[in-house]
């Protein structure tokens, strides 16, 4: 479905992301594990390019090496990108946001016209898939942290998307409803066979959902295998504080971060 080569990130003098070469098939759910600060986000992002990488090509099939704006556009378009905090806007009906689904992908003077009767059918189809069919109309302000996130899900469905990409989508909920909205992106994820890539925090829920399992740490792929292998000795590694504090960038200590001060000012 999609792959990554030498995909790379650097902040300044920070690399977040190191090269990176990954592929990613549809119809398989994929759990991003790794401590804070490993790279999990900058990696999805780069994945659809809302952060462009410092290096490295992304490849869509159909569509080839993304290396234009116009590739970044239709990547952008094919991708629904599900967050933790749902980026939802809150004074308007969870109908509303999930036809600014479709925004991103609709000619700036459609956008300006009324819905289409159409547009409102699928969007209010993708609402019925996520269970919310009853709450349309509500504005998205009044939803509990559990609706929002799948009214986050179906403004991501309202794209017909070909890959979701969910950072830390359940960060903020209790564990019966994370478990709930996992399993609603791996189903999705099955009978659309969608290329799904989540990231994650809690250990046991991707041994519960994923097919793989792609753990980073520093910046690196430290672990890339079905849940199964996921051991106590790899979790040891990949959650183990490795750092070494000689090889941590310059502008960590304060001489650094006032040199760099002084060069932005300069
Ligand atoms: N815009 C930015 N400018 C500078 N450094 C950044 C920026 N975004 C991320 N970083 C750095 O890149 C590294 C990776 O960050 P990232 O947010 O990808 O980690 P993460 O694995 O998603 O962490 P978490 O689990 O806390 O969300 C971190 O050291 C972070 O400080
Ligand atoms: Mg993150």
């Amino acid at each position: 479905m999609f792959t990554i080569h030498g995909l790379t990130k650097q902040y300044q003098t920070r690399t977040a992301l190191h090269p990176t070469d990954l592929a990613f098939k549809a119809g398989q759910f994929s759990v991003l594990l790794g401590p804070s600060g490993a790279g999990k986000s900058t990696l999805l992002h780069c994945l659809n390019q809302l952060t462009v990488p410092t290096g490295g090509t992304v490849e869509v099939e159909d569509l080839g090496i993304v290396d234009t704006a116009a590739k970044r556009h239709a990547l952008r378009c094919m991708t629904g990108f599900v967050f933790q905090q749902h980026q939802l806007i809150l004074r308007q009906t969870a109908l509303a946001n999930v036809l600014n689904g479709r925004l991103g992908c609709t000619p700036l003077w459609r956008s300006l016209l009324p819905w289409s009767r159409k547009d409102v059918t699928e969007a209010l189809g993708c609402l019925e898939r996520v269970g919310l069919l009853d709450f349309a109309l509500i504005r998205a302000g009044r939803l509990s942290g559990g609706q929002q996130q799948r009214v986050g899900i179906a403004r991501a469905l309202a794209q017909n998307p070909r890959i979701i990409l969910a950072d830390e989508p359940v960060a903020s909920l209790d564990p019966t409803k994370s478990e709930e909205i996992l399993d609603l992106l791996l189903n999705i994820c099955r009978e659309d066979g969608i290329c799904t890539v989540v990231s994650l925090h809690q250990v046991e829920l991707a041994r519960k959902f994923a097919d793989r399992v792609i753990a980073l740490k520093d910046g690196r792929v430290v672990f890339d295998a079905p849940p199964c292998e996921l051991s106590e000795s790899a979790l040891d590694e990949i959650y183990s504080s490795g750092v070494d504090v000689s090889s941590r960038p310059k502008e960590e200590t304060g001489e650094d971060v006032l040199a760099v001060l002084e060069a932005k000012a300069a």
